[in-house]
């Protein structure tokens, strides 16, 4: 990641660590958001005064059930602008997701909420879909 990350992108990339592996070690996090340790335990300890996490010397790190519905709340945004740019026809994985990142932050409830809606509604009419994607095809 180009960027400094984000409290939000902690709190995504800790709560996605918990549910794919059980469990959040500051090396693993520090690794997907390419900063050092020293920045993740630093980190933590905000999180942990915001009543996001719970950091227990002996048991590792857990979320409350604030830090946990934050979580899946973004993780969610960021699969939905996936699948929204999916849509738009970029093909590339990394383009997508660095995108993504980029620019989840700015994207409000409201704006969410638009970009669902029409991600709902494409579902729903594919030939619909099709005939727009058919003109993207020259880009
Ligand atoms: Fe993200």
């Amino acid at each position: 990641m180009a960027t400094t990350p984000t409290k939000e992108d902690y709190v995504e990339t800790i709560w996605s660590l918990i549910q794919n592996k059980g469990y959040a070690r500051t090396v693993d996090i520090a690794d997907r958001l390419g900063v050092n340790s020293a920045s993740v335990s630093k980190m933590i300890q905000r999180l942990d005064g915001d009543g996001l996490l719970v950091y227990e010397r002996y048991r590792g790190l857990g979320m409350t059930d604030e830090g946990f519905q934050l979580g899946q709340q973004l993780s969610k945004r960021h699969q939905t602008l996936e699948i929204f740019f999916q849509y738009l026809g970029i093909k590339d994985p990394d383009e997508i997701y660095q995108t993504v990142e980029g620019i989840e932050h700015y994207v409000n409830a409201n704006v969410l909420e638009r970009i669902s809606a029409l991600v709902a509604y494409i579902e729903q009419h594919p030939e619909w879909w099709n005939q727009y994607s058919d003109q993207l095809k020259s880009i």
